[in-house]
């Protein structure tokens, strides 16, 4: 047993508030893999700029793996089992995947979670999500999930309604986000990626977001 003392890269836990967690750096030790996994999924199912309900290209790049994809069109946002730019199921979901998200659920307090979504976000400098929920899923007994990788952003984790404050969470390379419980239905988002160069993923931020949708 080594102490935390001598291990500056070891994960820490950060409550944010009740249901909701900062896993400090707990995907760090499980990078190679999930960024091998990442490669795999995008070879299948490349990124793509979606069309919001009201027209708009998302400046965020996405793309999906797991039984079912978050998609956005002219009709609105749902969860496909199979990708309209293939017509394909999307890519399945990579062992590396289900086990840091199982782990990571956990850690935070939510035992048996068995995600069959990701989202995979990319985010170049300059690019932001904003505000919203994530409520096209089925069960909201059931947490989020989510990884961030590369450039580091300050993520907004806001309240029940989209004007309440949001606190400022700045996150960085191998932090997990997880909130649920009564913290399930927050708005939140990422302010605009500012330019860097991260070793491993030079000039983006990816995000994947693990959910059970269906
Ligand atoms: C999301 O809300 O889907 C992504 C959040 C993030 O990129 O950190
Ligand atoms: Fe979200």
């Amino acid at each position: 047993m080594t102490l935390d003392l001598f291990e500056p890269d070891a994960p820490s836990l950060e409550p944010l508030e009740p249901g909701a967690m900062v896993l400090r750096r707990f995907a760090c030790r499980h990078e190679t893999a999930l960024l091998a996994a990442v490669q795999g999924v995008i070879e299948q199912a490349p990124l793509r700029f979606l069309v919001t309900p009201g027209g708009f290209r998302m400046s965020v790049a996405m793309t999906n793996c797991g039984a079912l994809g978050w998609v956005s069109d002219r009709t609105g946002y749902r969860y496909d089992a199979i990708d309209p730019d293939s017509g394909r199921r999307w890519p399945r979901m990579p062992d590396a995947f289900l086990l840091l998200a199982a782990e990571a659920a956990a850690a935070a307090g939510f035992e048996g979670f068995v995600p069959d979504a990701c989202l995979v976000n990319r985010y170049a400098p300059g690019t932001r999500l904003s505000l919203h929920q994530d409520r096209n899923e089925r069960d909201f007994g059931q947490p989020i999930v989510s990884v961030s990788l590369g450039l580091p952003a300050v993520f907004l984790f806001g309240g029940a309604q989209r004007d309440d404050k949001a606190r400022r969470v700045p996150l960085a390379h191998g932090d997990v986000v997880v909130w649920g419980g009564p913290a399930r239905l927050r708005f939140h988002g990422v302010l605009p990626v500012k330019e860097g160069e991260h070793p491993l993923l030079g000039g983006c931020r990816l995000n994947l977001t693990f959910r059970r949708a269906g």
